[in-house]
């Protein structure tokens, strides 16, 4: 191999590591900006309100993404995205305390999904859901 045939393939080697390190680098930044396919999708899921007991909280998958069922200490239902507004943690259910706080940075929502304290910009997003009998059905 002589010396152009070196630098070629060398020239060439770098470009096939920048190229793969670029695709690398880009595309969970690409994942993390594209909308959620979950959105649109329509999908929904059926849960037993049997299944919620009072004061506590069913987590499930919807269209992909973690949501959650709640059933405060008053009876109430309501379903919301677990996704937490400021970075994307899961919020967890705090029992007792009728809302939700956010491991990560102390992120709390009430049970209605508004902000409490913490940093998170906006409240949870709220699910659609229909009580039908014994069942649910969110989203
Ligand atoms: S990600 Fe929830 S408070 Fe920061």
């Amino acid at each position: 191999m002589d010396i152009s045939s070196r630098r070629k393939f060398l020239t060439v080697s770098l470009a096939a590591l920048a190229t793969a390190a670029g695709g690398a680098t880009l595309y969970p930044l690409f994942r993390y900006l594209a909308p959620s396919r979950s959105a649109e999708s329509g999908q929904k899921i059926t849960l037993q309100l049997a299944d919620i007991p009072e004061g506590g909280a069913k987590y499930f998958e919807l269209n992909g993404t973690a949501a959650v069922l709640v059933k405060s200490k008053s009876g109430s239902l309501a379903a919301f995205s677990a996704v937490c507004t400021h970075l994307g943690c899961i919020v967890q259910w705090q029992k007792g305390q009728d809302q939700f706080l956010c491991p990560c940075h102390g992120g709390l929502f009430s049970v209605a999904g508004a902000v409490l304290a913490g940093p998170p910009p906006k409240p949870l997003e709220k699910l659609p859901f229909v009580v039908s009998g014994d069942s649910i059905v969110v989203g």
